[in-house]
């Protein structure tokens, strides 16, 4: 089995280290910078934006993988590609058009990618199948770290997975919740190429960073 792509999750981070924490994760061996942004509205919490972003890019060369969990959405596209996103991923309930958005994202030269919350249903891809490079399946309800993983939803890995495969789609198939050493390689197994990890990175200090990576990566 191919090793999943690591995603740290900076919100598990120390924020008043921010800097930092993204050089020792890049030395660690992550695969993109998960960046969670959140707006107190589409979300019950508030996170980091834009300026946050482009006050990190200097600290490192991963992609920067910004999760938007904000709604509208639209209107601040521009301002995260500018402050340095490569990959930007929006839910479809902050609407209101997910198609127009993810053209939208792509015509801006970053990655889309799409979200699906627990109880959202897969279907909602077939209508946007090309116009997507990553699918996001939230194994947590958005909004806070440290939460459990949720399995219900490894059927719809799975699900997804079959759909991308059935379609060509060379998409990345990414899991965002309550990853941990237990349950990523059951993610892998139905599925999944990139996993979004928060607590199961940033425990245990800077020193274990790189164990808890290879770990996460089934090494
Ligand atoms: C939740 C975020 C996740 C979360 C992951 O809204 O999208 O990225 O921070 O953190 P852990 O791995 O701690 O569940
Ligand atoms: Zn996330």
């Amino acid at each position: 089995m191919t090793a999943p792509l690591i995603c740290p999750s900076i919100l598990a981070s120390d924020f008043s280290r921010l800097g930092e924490e993204v050089r020792a994760i890049t030395e660690a061996g992550a695969d993109f910078v998960h960046i969670d942004v959140m707006d107190g509205h589409f979300v019950p919490n508030i996170t980091i934006g834009p300026d946050v972003v482009k006050a990190l890019r200097p600290h490192t060369n991963l992609p920067f993988d910004c999760h938007l969990m904000i709604s509208p959405v639209d209107s601040f596209l521009e301002a995260f590609r500018n402050a340095g996103a490569d990959l930007i991923s929006v839910h479809p309930e902050a609407g209101p058009h997910l198609h127009r958005t993810l053209k939208y994202i792509r015509q801006l030269g970053a990655k889309a990618g799409v979200v699906l919350n627990p109880a959202t249903p897969v279907e909602i891809l077939d209508w946007v199948m090309e116009d997507v490079d990553l699918v996001l399946i939230m194994s947590v309800n958005p909004g806070f770290g440290g939460q459990s993983f949720i399995e219900s939803q490894l059927r719809k890995i799975e699900t997804v997975r079959a759909r991308l495969d059935a379609t060509g789609s060379a998409a990345i198939l990414q899991v965002d919740g309550g990853v941990n050493a237990q349950n990523a390689a059951s993610c892998v197994a139905a599925g999944a190429t990139a996993l979004v990890a928060g607590t199961a990175v940033f425990k245990g200090g800077r020193d274990a960073y790189a164990d808890n990576i290879k770990t996460l990566k089934g090494l």
